[in-house]
């Protein structure tokens, strides 16, 4: 591996969790969906498994299969103790079927209509699909749309997203903006990181800088875009 993704693995590892999420925002999906999940679910790309974790504790029962291609993450995930199936593999790809299929801040590395079609086939009768994805709220600022266009260029509106769930076959039961306590969690432990981190190479400084520049965007922008976590089924 190349000395940047070194650093950037070194820079996000030791986090609570990977990316922007929340337990109650889970703990939401959880409540609304009706069946609940009571037997299989897929946390996919499920990092260092806070949120298998939380599924866990809200309900014992789950037989839970948590899947990420970083072999670090799942390190991590294991050594929470918890009676989980963590495996590196590819969040598209899962093995057999699912009651629930979670999916926390990665959608956007193949985008909605591939996970869709790939999660459908592993779908039991009244499974679900569960997943936050990053979209516009608000009319963008030219610095937040500057930022985006070239972090993640197909970042979609809202109701856009929300046509191209039913478009692709899925019927949405609720869709829920994570709000800034999920972000804040996220990027606090990452700016711990970072003060711990600055200044070892200027490979690592280069990492940070990106990443500070996406927590700088997100203290004065934070509102034109956020999180939306959506539940949905096949229609
Ligand atoms: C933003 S992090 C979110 C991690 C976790 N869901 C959380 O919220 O803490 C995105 C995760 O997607 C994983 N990932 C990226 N592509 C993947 C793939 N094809 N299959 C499985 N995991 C993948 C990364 O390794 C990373 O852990």
């Amino acid at each position: 591996m190349s000395e940047a993704f070194d650093a950037f693995m070194e820079l996000y590892s030791g986090l609570p969790r990977e990316g922007p999420g929340s337990v109650n925002s889970l703990l939401n999906v959880l409540e609304i969906a009706d069946p609940p999940p009571l037997g299989r679910v897929l946390d996919a790309a499920c990092g260092s498994g806070a949120d298998s974790e939380t599924l866990l504790r809200a309900l014992p029962g789950l037989e839970i299969v948590g899947i990420d291609k970083q072999e670090a993450f799942i390190s991590a995930a294991k050594a929470r103790g918890l009676k989980a199936d963590f495996r590196v593999g590819d969040m598209l790809w899962p093995e057999g079927g699912f009651d629930l299929i979670w999916c926390a801040g990665a959608v956007y590395f193949f985008g909605l209509e591939t996970v869709l079609e790939a999660w459908r086939g592993h779908l039991f009768p009244h499974g679900k699909v569960a997943f936050s994805e990053v979209v516009w709220r608000g009319q963008p600022s030219a610095e937040a749309r500057d930022f985006w266009a070239e972090a993640y260029p197909a970042m979609d509106t809202e109701s856009g997203l929300h046509t191209r769930i039913e478009a692709a076959g899925f019927k949405v039961i609720s869709a829920e903006p994570l709000g800034q306590a999920g972000w804040n969690g996220y990027y606090d432990g990452l700016r711990k990181n970072i003060t711990r981190l600055k200044g070892k190479s200027a490979v690592m400084d280069r990492v940070i800088a990106e990443t500070q520049a996406e927590i700088a965007i997100y203290e004065v922008h934070f509102g034109e875009y956020d999180y939306v976590v959506y539940l949905a089924e096949p229609a």
